[in-house]
């Protein structure tokens, strides 16, 4: 199967919610809800993919000689094979078709995130199924894969936390911006906003590391990791919380200056090739989390669609690196990229 026969494939499963367009950029699916469309507007969403590809371009210097690019990253002890995660997607036969179930769609991305060398998140829904399924999908795939806890009550989340933690994950993620999904009413338990003292009292109720989701401002990321979180996900969850929002690839660089170079940042968003990747890496990202154009790869291949669209991405962000002489992902810094 080639990536090509994946986005054929796709667009025959997927329509008429998702198009599979050319650029996955939430102007032809704008105000399908339930779909793959942003809040409202859709303006966050597009405004993601927009201000990335159209604001943000690469410095070319092919003066740095013949090397190895070396795109390898180490977090919770492992070795992965590129900064790239698939981020969490949840509800998706009620997003896209009924083509597909949670479970294998979840099954899809973990597996074919791990034979490409990278971790998948699962994602999550008003429902206790929409937990349980992702969880399972880990449990299988030998714990390789982050699960993503809805912001429900702190006493709630410790329960579900147990249940985690006997999956053996590398790691927990909790969306803390759900509560502005069009669906958040439908949530039993009910998803709500978390303060930074409870978001304190969930990091302290494990030993997993805690990541967490939804992160807009630099205040919000310092409550964040004031109250012990392991990483943060600069993310407005593809523009589906709130309509008119800044885009994540413009407030990345004011929130890697407030954390220091030391805090881990993952961030979403309008991420699309490898080039996207090498982007927000040079904004100050650690690793980016990727949504929409996995939901796709898995439709169309199951997870050798995820697989090829991986192996895609690699071989555009070492291209990227080639043709602006960065060894490692360490060399991909603010001078390797220009503000327009
Ligand atoms: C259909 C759909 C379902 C999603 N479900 C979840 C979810 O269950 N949990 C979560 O943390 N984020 C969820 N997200 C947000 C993604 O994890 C991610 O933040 C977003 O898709 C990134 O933007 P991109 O799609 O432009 O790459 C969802 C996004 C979409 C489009």
């Amino acid at each position: 199967m080639t990536y090509q026969e994946v986005l054929e494939n796709a667009r025959k499963r997927m329509a008429p919610r998702c198009r599979v367009c050319p650029e996955c950029n939430g102007i032809a699916c704008k105000g399908v809800m339930p779909g793959p469309a942003g809040k409202g507007t859709s303006r966050t969403f597009q405004r993601n993919v927009a201000w990335l590809g159209e604001h943000v371009k690469l410095e070319m210097d092919v003066t740095g000689g013949n090397q190895e690019r070396n795109m390898e990253i180490s977090l919770f002890g492992e070795t992965f094979a590129a900064p790239i995660f698939v981020a969490p997607i949840g509800l998706i036969p009620y997003t896209y078709t009924e083509d597909m179930t949670d479970r294998l769609y979840c099954d899809a991305v973990m597996l074919g995130a791990k034979a490409a060398g990278i971790l998948a998140f699962g994602g999550g829904g008003p429902k206790a199924e929409n937990f349980y399924e992702p969880l399972e999908a880990i449990r299988e795939n030998g714990g390789w894969g982050i699960p993503t806890l809805k912001p429900w009550a702190v006493d709630v989340v410790k329960e579900r936390l147990k249940e985690v933690e006997a999956v053996h994950p590398f790691a927990f993620a909790m969306d803390i911006d759900s509560a502005g999904l069009p669906h958040a009413g439908l949530a039993n338990p009910p998803m709500l906003l978390k303060t930074e003292e409870e978001l304190r009292e969930i990091a302290a109720a494990t030993d997993l590391p805690f990541i967490v989701k939804g992160i807009m401002t630099a205040e919000a990321a310092q409550k964040a990791l004031r109250a012990g979180a392991y990483a943060i996900v600069v993310s407005n969850h593809g523009g589906r919380v709130m309509d008119y929002g800044l885009s994540t690839a413009e407030v990345l660089p004011e929130i890697r200056a407030a954390v220091g170079a030391d805090t881990k940042i993952f961030v979403d968003g309008g991420v699309r090739t490898g080039e996207d990747v090498f982007k927000m890496l040079a904004l100050g990202a650690d690793a980016v989390l990727i949504g929409r154009p996995y939901v796709i790869a898995a439709y169309g291949g199951g997870a050798e669609g995820v697989q090829l669209y991986t192996e895609k991405l690699k071989a555009e962000l070492k291209d990227a690196m080639t043709m602006t002489s960065c060894k490692s992902l360490q060399e991909i810094t603010r001078d390797k990229i220009r503000l327009v």
